[in-house]
């Protein structure tokens, strides 16, 4: 553990001159206009329709009509004087899955909005895939099926032909390990198949279509910066145990390593490999080294640490994921620790030669209202934001190269499994009339970044 003092106040001028200030957001999460120019079905239009999957009832149908409304979005960033912007791009929306060319009209809209990011001094942050398989793909077996790893490389060659011009940053994936297990082994997130062996298939091929993307984006777009976005938790034992302390290594090694070590050159960790047995997934030859292609900067989203105890009943990792009820936790209930963040930022530049980190996500959710007088006053959600950067800023102290911040989210938005009920936003969302009211925490971050 790094020794750190979160209580010191942060300044602007404790990060360097040229830190990347921005925001998350995804596709599905925001645009809504799910069947307007052509867009085609994700995975998340299906599993959304399904009953009993999103706990409110919802889907991505509507969202935040950011399609329509991307401007006065974009303006909101400007106003809080960021300056860069982490959006994803809709595969439905380029390939329909009868024909063989892309879609103007979905290229034409990513167009613009990048066009306006740049307009706005914005730099933008494109994510290739944030979990919005096309339906058409999973029909045919989804990332299970390698034809899934051709299919996505013909449309990031697309895609970073079409904005390579224009967008540098690029990022693979997000979060591979929710594609992967909570997609097909848990089964909460699209498609919702509940296997393990299945879910570690569709991981090795989400990463070999990682790996075989990383040159593929360096050939087509001049001075590309290529990462991939990975969700890390620090891991720490509910008990002095020895057994809960041996229950973090194997749980460490499904939850953070069995994604680390690859993308480094290591191959799965063999503690892994001996936990999952015969439901490893079968590699090809040249996966691993596929894997590996050396990356500019790795993305790091951080929400909270897991805690766990020893479980010998729980295949694979005898491992459980225990709540205790001592800790600070967030209105979705997840544990508030930016220790934890200083700790994760500190791991992963001591254990791997990362080169550049960012802080591609990290937020949180609290049950917001606006006052009598429309304010929305999200004291917490500022408070953490605030911890959230002095650790941060810690972790750059104890030798983490981290060159950037992007809070999730810009907006309130569509939140998965649990539809519009968990509020992100550093701007509130009134849902029947998309009124936009940018709440404390918002008004607190570009008050910070501007300097004022
Ligand atoms: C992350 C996802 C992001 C959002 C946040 C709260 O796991 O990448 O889309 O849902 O959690």
């Amino acid at each position: 553990m790094t020794s750190t003092d979160l209580t010191k106040p942060i300044r602007r001028s404790d990060f360097a001159d040229g830190f990347l200030w921005g925001v998350s957001t995804s596709a599905y999460q925001i645009e809504g206009a799910a069947d307007v120019d052509g867009r085609v079905p994700s995975i998340w239009d299906t599993f959304s329709a399904t009953p009993g999957k999103v706990r409110d009832g919802s889907t991505g149908a509507a969202a935040c009509d950011h399609y329509h409304r991307w401007e006065e979005d974009l303006d909101l960033a400007r106003e809080m004087g960021l300056n860069s912007y982490r959006f994803s791009i809709a595969w439905t929306r380029i390939f329909n899955g009868v024909d063989e060319r892309p879609n103007a009209a979905g290229l034409a809209f990513y167009s613009r909005l990048v066009d306006g990011m740049l307009a706005r001094g914005l730099q933008p942050w494109c994510t290739l895939y944030h979990w919005d398989l096309p339906q058409y793909l999973q029909d045919r077996g989804g990332w299970e099926n390698r034809a899934t790893i051709d299919a996505y490389l013909r449309y990031v060659d697309v895609m970073t032909r079409h904005l390579g011009g224009r967008v540098k940053h690029w990022i693979t994936h997000n979060e591979p390990w929710c594609t992967a297990m909570h997609g097909n082994w848990d089964g909460m997130h699209a498609p919702g198949n509940k296997s393990l062996p299945l879910a570690l298939r569709v991981c090795h091929n989400v990463l070999v279509s990682h790996g075989l993307a990383v040159p593929l984006i360096r050939a087509n777009v001049p001075d590309a910066k290529v990462g991939i976005a990975l969700s890390l938790h620090p891991i720490k034992a509910a008990s002095d145990s020895a057994a809960d302390r041996e229950a973090v290594v194997r749980h460490d090694v499904l939850r953070n390593r069995w994604f680390l070590d690859p993308l480094f050159g290591r191959g799965y960790p063999e503690l892994a490999l001996r936990l999952v047995g015969d439901d490893a997934p079968a590699a090809m030859e040249g996966d691993m080294d596929a894997i590996a292609a050396r990356c500019d900067f790795l993305g790091v989203n951080y929400y909270f640490p897991e805690v766990v105890v020893d479980a010998p009943e729980q295949y694979p990792l005898r491992t459980a994921i225990v709540h205790p009820q001592d800790r600070e936790r967030t209105g979705f209930g997840w544990e508030v620790s930016p220790q934890g963040l200083v700790d994760l930022l500190a791991r992963v530049a001591r254990e791997y030669p990362a080169g550049d980190l960012y802080v591609t996500e990290n937020g949180s959710s609290y049950d917001d209202h606006p006052d009598a007088d429309g304010a929305v006053n999200d004291t917490a959600r500022r408070d953490y934001l605030i911890r959230h950067l002095a650790a941060t800023r810690d972790a750059i102290a104890a030798g983490a190269p981290v060159k950037g911040y992007f809070a999730w989210s810009l907006l309130d938005n569509f939140e998965w499994a649990e539809g519009y009920l968990r509020r992100f936003g550093l701007t509130y969302v009134d849902y029947p009339t998309q009124r936009r009211t940018v709440k404390q925490s918002g008004r607190w971050y570009g008050a910070f970044v501007r300097g004022d």
